[in-house]
């Protein structure tokens, strides 16, 4: 039998954990460290183990487990979900005539006031109607075809946790939400790239990748894509009446507990929706997630009922589109491409499409799995997507419209006969690794072009006016070999080139004086170390003080730098152990590039000084208290929460969603036995 007590502190462990759960996957602003979320979560789950009839559908444990499914049942929806009417014109005359319809269909004349619309984004995912009875999730359908839809609402709970199980607040006995589901930009690459390095398939696009994964029929697959939703709407609803305004939906669907995207806004008369496309246009690139255009909607909800629908369209919306950011093209070359560091990337040679704003002609295949994965042949017609500032990338291939007499399948190494395609080296592929390499270094001309233009670039030694133009005229005809030999460079040798006046020769001449003053940290990145960023520049250069320093400091010394791991340790030293490298930062400094040093910092540092672990799960033979503090004495900072700033995840016996944070974003993951060894090794300090 359950005492009072023990229902009582279920119900209490229930709201916290749903609060939390709140702050952490809708606002984004979690108030307790993960560890202690675990806790609470724990203690649920054994409550519920001991006492079953305690659980609640609206239980937050209630969001794992689940059966696979044969197939999705259908349902009917109780108010048909609508489609939006699509302005065709996608030019600010789109939104004129909208507003102009509105005004004409509701009698309105010149003289009368503005109307006011709430404009919203148009997220580009998929519609769901979510049901709550008596505040409690109760079922999640799929639009369908707008009378009746699919039930996942298994799937909704389990890959959903931005969606709440239970309403927060004063809520009418039925109410149902409606908003799309979809999936972030930085997670559709994370999820991918993760997908890549397992030589698993890749998602086409955030849009296939929430609707595939929300029809996906084994639920734990399902939970493994991180999806997101955004409330915009409602259906049937039961015992609210008091509502005037969309704004006030939006508000109250906030306070239920939904996530409500912050970038509507209430525009008054049609200029107002012409500037807010216009607003969210030029923001699009940097949002978190896809859209395709804007959504207009009369903001008075006895507006909008006096309008009424359509056919299947309410009068009182409408979409304001945006150009597309996929569009179908056909490939016609394939060529290889030598990057910095030698990385060969295969590269398609487009039918020039018009696509996310621009022309474009080249999108990257990445390497060469991905290439053949996607199987990727000239002649196919493939989905070129560009999205935000991401460079363009094949997303598919059209099988079906794969002409008779497409290429053959790709095989770079076969395609190279094993050659560098400009330098001739040999090209290696190392165990493990996605990407070919040129062999060939500094001696490779793309390699060193690439490296010249790297070390003069903006955040490097900021040489301006060194671009791509003169810097392959400079190593092709002034056979400049290394970054040293630009400071030795001479009007004579400028005024021959090509385009260069002696105006513009002055001024590139002054720049790379001008640059022989810089920082530390912009030498080293500026000289172009494999896996060495501007960030592990600057921490580089802040612990080593001084260039000699860093020079002469081995692996394990590297790697008590904040964030240098392993293989950027390794990069580092690889780099200083060649000769050639020595010569030219010695020459650089001959030729007088120089900077302020400062000491090295002083104070010893601990071996796992600025690294971050997580523990999750039940150790073995430790306890979480005795692993944190020796972990600490070792100079590491333990956190409650997995993030990208994570080093390692410890995790032991039912980890939970740590774990599956850390997995998705490919942050290391060990066992006790690891920690163990870790622990021995510095046994002696
Ligand atoms: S409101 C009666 N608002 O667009 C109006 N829809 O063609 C019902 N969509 O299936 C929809 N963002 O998937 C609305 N802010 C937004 C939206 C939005 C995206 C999608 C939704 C719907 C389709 C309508």
């Amino acid at each position: 039998m359950v005492n009072q007590e023990v229902s009582r502190r279920a119900k209490h462990l229930r709201d916290e954990i749903k609060f939390h759960e709140h702050r952490y996957y809708v606002l984004d602003a979690p108030l307790i460290p993960d560890a202690e979320y675990d806790k609470l979560y724990r203690e649920l789950q054994t409550l519920e183990a001991q006492y079953p009839e305690l659980l609640t559908p609206d239980s937050p444990t209630q969001r794992v487990g689940g059966k696979i499914l044969d197939g999705f049942v259908s349902v009917r929806h109780a108010v048909p979900m609508l489609s939006i009417r699509t302005e065709t014109d996608i030019r600010d005359e789109g939104a004129m005539a909208f507003d102009a319809r509105v005004r004409r269909e509701l009698g309105l004349a010149e003289s009368d006031p503005q109307l006011d619309y709430l404009c919203e984004l148009k997220f580009d995912g998929l519609a769901i109607n979510l049901r709550y009875e008596q505040g409690i999730l109760v079922q999640a359908a799929t639009r369908g075809d707008g009378e009746s839809g699919e039930n996942v609402t298994q799937n909704v709970k389990h890959a959903i946790r931005q969606i709440p199980l239970s309403l927060t607040g004063d809520y009418p006995p039925v109410l149902e939400v409606r908003g799309e589901v979809y999936m972030r930009r930085d997670d559709f690459e994370r999820y991918n790239e993760g997908q890549r390095l397992q030589g698993l398939p890749t998602l086409v696009n955030p849009r296939n990748a929430a609707a595939g994964s929300i029809r996906q029929l084994d639920p734990a697959l399902a939970a493994r894509r991180p999806l997101s939703f955004f409330a915009y709407g409602l259906g049937e609803v039961q015992g609210w009446a008091w509502r005037t305004t969309h704004r006030e939906v939006l508000d109250q669907l906030a306070a239920w507990g939904f996530p409500v995207d912050e970038n509507y806004r209430i525009a008054r008369g049609a200029q107002a929706l012409v500037e807010f496309h216009r607003d969210i246009a030029a923001k699009r690139d940097a949002l978190a997630f896809d859209i395709d255009g804007v959504v207009y909607k009369v903001n008075s909800l006895a507006l909008q009922e006096q309008l009424g629908f359509v056919t299947r369209e309410p009068r009182w919306a409408v979409a304001h589109k945006f150009p597309a950011e996929e569009q179908l093209t056909v490939v016609r070359a394939i060529d290889i491409q030598v990057g910095r560091t030698g990385k060969l990337t295969p590269v398609a040679k487009l039918e020039p499409v018009f696509v996310g704003g621009t022309t474009v002609s080249n999108a990257t295949l990445h390497n060469e799995d991905e290439t053949r994965r996607k199987d990727v042949r000239i002649g196919d017609t493939v989905i070129v997507r560009r999205a935000g500032d991401v460079i363009p990338e094949v997303a598919g291939v059209l099988l079906e419209r794969r002409p008779a007499n497409a290429g053959e399948a790709f095989d770079l190494f076969r395609r190279l006969q094993g050659k560098c395609p400009v330098c001739g080296s040999t090209i290696v592929r190392e165990e493990g690794e996605a990407d070919w390499r040129c062999s060939g270094g500094l001696f490779c001309p793309a390699q060193r072009k690439q490296a010249l233009l790297h070390f003069a670039g903006r955040r490097a030694m900021d040489i301006e006016g060194l671009g791509d133009k003169l810097v392959e005229q400079l190593v092709d005809v002034q056979g400049v070999h290394s970054p040293a030999d630009l400071y030795v460079l001479g009007m004579s040798a400028l005024v021959d080139l090509e385009r260069m006046g002696e105006k513009s020769a002055l001024n590139l001449l002054e720049a790379i004086e001008h640059s022989k003053h810089t920082t530390l940290a912009r030498f080293v990145y500026a000289l172009g170390i494999r896996n060495v960023g501007e960030a592990t520049a600057k921490d580089l250069a802040k612990h080593f003080g001084a260039l000699e320093n860093l020079m002469r400091a081995d692996e394990a010394a590297l790697q008590l730098v904040p964030d240098v791991g392993p293989i950027v340790a390794q990069s580092i030293v690889m780099f200083f152990s060649e000769p050639h490298n020595i010569e030219v930062v010695k020459a650089l400094r001959e030729h007088g590039v120089q900077w302020a040093e400062h000491e090295m910092q002083a104070v010893r540092e601990l071996p796992l000084a600025g690294k971050t672990f997580v523990l999750t799960g039940t150790l073995p033979s430790l306890s979480r208290d005795e692993a944190k503090s020796r972990l600490e004495a070792l100079g590491a900072k333990v956190a409650g929460s997995v993030s990208k700033k994570t080093n390692f995840v410890v995790a032991g016996a039912e980890a939970g969603s740590k774990l599956d944070k850390a997995v998705e974003l490919g942050v290391p993951v060990w066992s006790e036995a690891e920690l163990n060894e870790l622990f021995t090794q510095y046994k002696a300090i």
